[in-house]
Order: C-alpha cells, then structure tokens, then sequence
C-alpha cells in the first residue's frame, strides 16, 4: 500500500455553526457568495449567511441549478473578475460547490473555461472558496472534484484539482429539513455508491479503508431503513457519512471503480437523469457484469454489511440486496422507467463515452466499450 493522504477542509460542522463564517473569511476579502435556485431564501439558511458576511464586502451571484452548466457558470466568471472577487462562497449543494470550484479556477484562467473540464487546461491556481452546505450528498464540500455540464453539446465532465479544495466547509444538519424527501434520498444513494466505487473492486486487504467502508456502508442502510423516522441524529449521521464517503480517505490506497459514475454522468447530460439515480440504474447492471473480478469484495459487503449467510452465490445475493435497497427507497433501477428510450440511449451513451476518452473503465482497465454496451444494454 501506497499513497499520500491530506485533507486540508475544516469542517465546522453542528447545529448554528454558518455563523462561525465571519471567522473563517478574512474581513478585509471580497467575497462572491454563490448560490442556486433559490431553496436558502425559504429556509434561513441566506438571513443567516447574510448576518455572519455583516463585516465583509460582498456580493452575490444566484440560479447555479443542478447539473450546473458553464453557460451559467462563465456569467460569474465574469463576475469575479470584474469585481476583482478574492473568495468565493458557494451556498448550496453538489451543484453550487461544483460551480464554485469552476468559478474559482477559470477566474484565474484566460481561456476557454471548458478547457478545464476537458483536462486541456491544468489547473494550477484557483481563487480561495469555501463552502455551506445545504444537500449532504457529493462530497464536495470537502474535496478536490468539480463535475460540470455544456448545455450546448450535452457534456458532462469531471475535473480534479487540489487548488480548488474548498479551505472550509460548513454543516449545519438543520439545513436539510427543507429538504424534499427526492433530493434526500438522492443524496443517501450518491454517498452509497461513492463508498461502493472505492471498496467492491478486488480485495487487497486493506483493513483500515475496508472497515470504514463497511461502518459507513452499514450507517447508511441504517439511515435508508429509518428513512420514515427523520429527527435530528438522523439528519446529523447522513450529513457526516456523506462527507466521509468522498473526502479521499477510504479510497486512499486502494483500487478504485468509478465507471458506475462515468457512465452514469453520460445518463445526466443526455437525459437529464438525478445524478444519484443513474447510478442506481448503472450500478447493478455492472456489478453483474464484472462479477468475476469483484467476487471477493461482493461476498465480503453480503457477510459484513448485510448480514448475509455463506453460499455459492453470496456474491449476487448481495447484487440483489442492493437493489433491493435501492427499490425500498423508490429508486428506479433502469433507465426504462425514467421513460429513457432503450435502443437510443445505448447507442447514444457509448458513443458519448467513446468521444469522451472514457474507452476503458473501471479497477481494471477491463471495462471496455464492449462492456460498457453489454452493462447498458441490461440497465437500459
Ligand atoms: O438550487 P436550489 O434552489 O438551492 O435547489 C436545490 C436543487 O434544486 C435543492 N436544494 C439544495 N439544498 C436544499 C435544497 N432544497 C431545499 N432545501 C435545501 N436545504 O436540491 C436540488 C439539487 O441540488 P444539487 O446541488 O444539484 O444536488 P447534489 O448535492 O446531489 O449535487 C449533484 C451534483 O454534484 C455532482 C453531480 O454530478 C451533480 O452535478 N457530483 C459531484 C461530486 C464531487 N464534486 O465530488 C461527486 C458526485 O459523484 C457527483 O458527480
Ligand atoms: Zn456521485
């Protein structure tokens, strides 16, 4: 095993904790406080951001939606350089902070911001941001992943880089009780299948990473099972194990899949799929398919987080339990019964994949574009 480790976001996380902002933003910034549709002018969440900014020059930049796109991102680009912007404060879930990211990179660039996404332009220097989240779901608010969209061309493109690590973000768990229950669960599937994507791939014995894996794999079927019975431990405990999920510590050292994401992605930009759920529908389909390689860690998830009994085919029992958990949450496991069109969608996605230098995927290299055909045509 070997790997370099840094986590570099403080986390203030708690009830009343987005007033401890002033504190984190030096005073003499001038911050871009960025958000979305419009959900933290119902919920408080923007009087209270707005209290703690009191000793700060700020403006503000609003209707980031889901999936954000660079067509509306690039209007704040321009904004930030205009105003001469020195922070930038996303106020939102995965969509805000993922803009937020962009926002800060290509204010710093004089290039084509889709260079960035692209991998075309290797982003060295960001402006500082940090972040308030209001959606426990990505992971965002304390890593180094963006994953933006081209309304234009139907794109959807992930980019990593530590210079947009936020330098802070904020978890109020009471934020989320203007959640409605769709973006809830979406939120509780995304940071099931992060945890999927670094631990069912082959097991190299890594017993730190595997146990916390399976700890947060357990508290979020925990938290699916209890979904009726929300109080505040509840909301605390999803809040946190999404954080855990994706902020690089279960995936240090280890292989890593991530093809469930990248196929997925292509589902969002064409048919504008919740980015949890077309994982759901990706998922099981390519589980099956690489069953073989992934054997080991299958049975050990059905032993360890299910509670599954030993028997020849624990490994898609365990399969079935996760769509079976999916399906206890209303979640849809093919693209069928999101009215997708099947003979288009998978002609349409693996064309995409290939555009997208996405030819092979996962821990093995091994899932070709043949495989990732064979993978849609059954979750299709
Ligand atoms: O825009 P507003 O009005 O705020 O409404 C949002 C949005 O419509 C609403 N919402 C958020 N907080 C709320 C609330 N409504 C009521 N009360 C609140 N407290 O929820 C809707 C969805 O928000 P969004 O930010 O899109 O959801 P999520 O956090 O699931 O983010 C999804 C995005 O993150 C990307 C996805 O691809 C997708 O674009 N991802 C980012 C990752 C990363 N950076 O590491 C990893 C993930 O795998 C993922 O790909
Ligand atoms: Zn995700």
């Amino acid at each position: 095993m070997k790997f370099s480790y840094v986590n570099p976001t403080k986390i203030q996380f708690g009830q009343g904790q987005i007033a401890s902002l002033s504190a984190l933003i030096p005073a003499d910034q001038t911050v871009l406080v960025v958000y979305g549709g419009g959900s933290i002018k119902k919920n408080g969440v923007y009087d209270q951001v707005v209290t703690a900014l009191a000793d700060h020059n700020w403006i503000e930049f609003s209707g980031v939606g889901a999936n954000p796109t660079i067509e509306v991102l690039d209007k704040a680009v321009a904004v930030a350089k205009e105003q001469s912007v020195d922070f930038i404060l996303g106020v939102g879930g995965g969509s805000v902070i993922d803009g937020v990211k962009y926002i800060a990179a290509a204010a710093t660039y004089e290039g084509e911001g889709w260079d960035i996404p692209q991998g075309k332009h290797k982003v060295q220097t960001a402006l500082p941001l940090g972040a308030v989240l209001t959606l426990p779901a990505t992971g965002s608010e304390s890593n180094a992943g963006s994953v933006v969209s081209k309304a234009a061309t139907q794109e959807k493109l992930a980019f990593m880089a530590p210079a947009v690590q936020p330098k802070f973000a904020i978890m109020d768990p009471d934020v989320m009780k203007t959640l409605p229950q769709r973006q809830l669960v979406n939120g509780l599937v995304d940071a099931w299948v992060h945890t999927c994507e670094q631990y069912l791939t082959f097991d190299a014995g890594a017993l730190v990473q595997d146990g916390y894996a399976e700890a947060l794999l357990k508290a979020l079927k925990t938290l699916g099972d209890n979904f009726a019975n929300q109080d505040d431990a509840w909301r605390a405990n999803l809040m946190w194990s999404a954080n855990q999920a994706l902020n690089g510590l279960i995936g240090a050292g280890v292989a890593q899949d991530w093809a469930t994401h990248m196929i997925g992605h292509e589902l969002t930009a064409l048919y504008g799929v919740d980015h949890a759920r077309s994982l759901a529908i990706v998922q099981p389909s390519l589980l099956r398919n690489q069953l073989d390689v992934k054997k080991a860690k299958l049975e050990k998830m059905g032993k360890n987080v299910f509670g599954l009994a030993e028997s020849d085919d624990l490994a898609e029992r365990t399969i079935a339990a996760i769509e079976a958990f999916y399906h206890s949450l209303d979640v849809a496991t093919q693209l069928t019964e999101h009215d997708g069109d099947k003979a288009k969608a998978v002609d349409t996605v693996v064309a995409q994949l290939e555009a997208h230098g996405m030819k092979v995927l996962g821990e093995n290299q091994a899932i070709t574009l043949t495989k990732s055909r064979e993978i849609l045509e059954q979750a299709v």
